[in-house]
Parts: C-alpha cells; sequence; structure tokens
C-alpha cells in the first residue's frame, strides 16, 4: 500500500513539474500540441505590400510580403508563427521586453536601432519619396521648406524629414492617418517609401509621389532581441529564398502588377 502511495506521489510530481515547464516555457514561444514551438513575430501592418489587414476577405488577417517571408522561413525551421499587430514604434521595445521573438516591418537595419536590437540581412531595398498632392508641386526637398510634413513616428522617414530645413515634421502612427490628413489638406506632403507610396497613389488618383535622391539608410531586415539564436538561423534561409527563386516569386507576387494589396490603400 505504502508502496503504491509513493508511486503514486512520484508520478503526479513528475506530471507536476512536466506542466509547470510546458507552462514556463522559457524560450518565449507557445508550444503547441505537435510539440513544435511557436514565434511570435510583432510587425506594424498598415504597411502594403509588406503587411497590412486583409480587409477585402473580411477575415482581418495579415498578410503581404514580410508575413509571407516569415511563414517560410518558420516552416523551413520547424516553427509555427503567431503575428501582432502594433504601432510601429512599439516594434523595438517589443523586443527589447522579449514579447516578440522578431519584427519584420519593412524595417531598416540603422545605427541607431542597432544598439538595442539584432539585424538579419537586408532582403528588399527601397527609396524615399515625397507624396503630395498633384497639383502642389512639391518635388523636391528643398519644396518642403516651410510645409507641414507628415511622416510616421519612429521611422527613418521621421529623421529624414527633421533634416530637410524649414520643414514642419508631423509624426503620427499610422500610414493610414498620414495619408487621410493629407487628403484633408492638414499636411502639406508626406514622406514615405517608394514601393509603398505607389500603391497610395495608384488608389488615390489626386496624389502622386516623386523619389528623394538617396542618402543613407534604406532597405528592410528582419529584427530581433539582442544576442537571439534566431538571427542565425534565419539568415541561411533567406540566402536560400535569394538563391532559390523563392525570393523574386515573392516580391512579383507583392510589388507586381497584379499585387494582392493594390485594393489595399
Ligand atoms: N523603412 C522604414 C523604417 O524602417 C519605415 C518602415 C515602416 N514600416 C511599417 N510597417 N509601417 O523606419
Amino acid at each position: 500500500m505504502k508502496h503504491i502511495r509513493f508511486l503514486l506521489t512520484a508520478f503526479l510530481s513528475a506530471l507536476l513539474t512536466i506542466f509547470a515547464v510546458t507552462a514556463c516555457n522559457p524560450g518565449g514561444g507557445n508550444n503547441t500540441s505537435s510539440g513544435a514551438q511557436t514565434l511570435t513575430m510583432a510587425t506594424s501592418a498598415d504597411y502594403p505590400p509588406y503587411e497590412f489587414v486583409d480587409s477585402s476577405s473580411g477575415s482581418q488577417e495579415i498578410i503581404g510580403f514580410d508575413v509571407d517571408i516569415a511563414k517560410y522561413i518558420t516552416e523551413q525551421l520547424g516553427y509555427g508563427l503567431t503575428i501582432n499587430n502594433i504601432d510601429f514604434n512599439g516594434l523595438i521595445p517589443a523586443l527589447q521586453s522579449k514579447r516578440a521573438d522578431f519584427v519584420m516591418a519593412g524595417m531598416t537595419p540603422t545605427e541607431e536601432r542597432k544598439q538595442n536590437v539584432d539585424f538579419s540581412d537586408i532582403y528588399f531595398e527601397a527609396k524615399n519619396t515625397i507624396v503630395s498632392k498633384k497639383d502642389s508641386n512639391l518635388t523636391t526637398a528643398a519644396d518642403l521648406n516651410g510645409k507641414q510634413v507628415g511622416v510616421q513616428l519612429g521611422s527613418i522617414q521621421e529623421g529624414v524629414a527633421k533634416k530637410i530645413q524649414g520643414a514642419n515634421v508631423k509624426p503620427l502612427n499610422r500610414i493610414s492617418e498620414m495619408v487621410q490628413e493629407l487628403k484633408a489638406g492638414r499636411v502639406d506632403a508626406l514622406i514615405m517609401e517608394d514601393t509603398v507610396a505607389k500603391g497610395f497613389v495608384a488608389n488615390n488618383p489626386d496624389l502622386a509621389f516623386n523619389t528623394l535622391p538617396n542618402e543613407g539608410e534604406a532597405g528592410s531586415a528582419i529584427a530581433f532581441p539582442k544576442g537571439s539564436e534566431l538571427v542565425d538561423k534565419f539568415n541561411p534561409i533567406l540566402a536560400e529564398m535569394k538563391s532559390s527563386g523563392k525570393m523574386e516569386e515573392l516580391v512579383n507576387k507583392w510589388f507586381g502588377e497584379e499585387s494582392p494589396a493594390s485594393k489595399a490603400s
């Protein structure tokens, strides 16, 4: 009898330990029933075609170029994937507090950000543009002297705008808010990446964009908490995507004429 009670206690405490370990889950993700770990990606889903909410299907699902890349990489590595949608300005703090395992948000790997997070290799290049009303003739940085200029809070475009002589910079949380401010005439121009500007201009015939000469940092990379082991796991898959043609396929899907993002903005 005593023997059985001992065995039962041992069995129960073993079960409890398993429970406790699964619940604490030091890896930061959730364990699914299959035993695969789930990684949490944080993004700012206001950036078609990189990431945006698929309103056309009514599903509210976050889709886009970055999402397809994230799905591909995590699948190859055998992880599950959860996506959290937060303001762009909150993405680096989310990594620092380990609320996310990685960030994909068309994020540029700047020297300043590298002090707080680690980056993968660059997977896509972009240029900055001025978006304005078609008839406004605001086409160069010099034209923005004395003008209200909308930018996304915490973006490199905020930094670019602040260097333009005489520009009154208005940082906003979401790209859609910026477009609304411009259409309503509360700002005169926006600074935005070409790939994103293209979509908004195609859907808003009253707007136009002009490319700014390339100064400083550009392009997108995946961000991780400092010291994350995921960087060395993600980079080889990014390289494989580039050499196998998978990346080109996704670029054509999301940045080409038939892009599912063409109705997003
Ligand atoms: N590439 C720019 C940056 O890193 C803008 C990225 C904005 N991304 C977004 N999902 N809203 O600052």
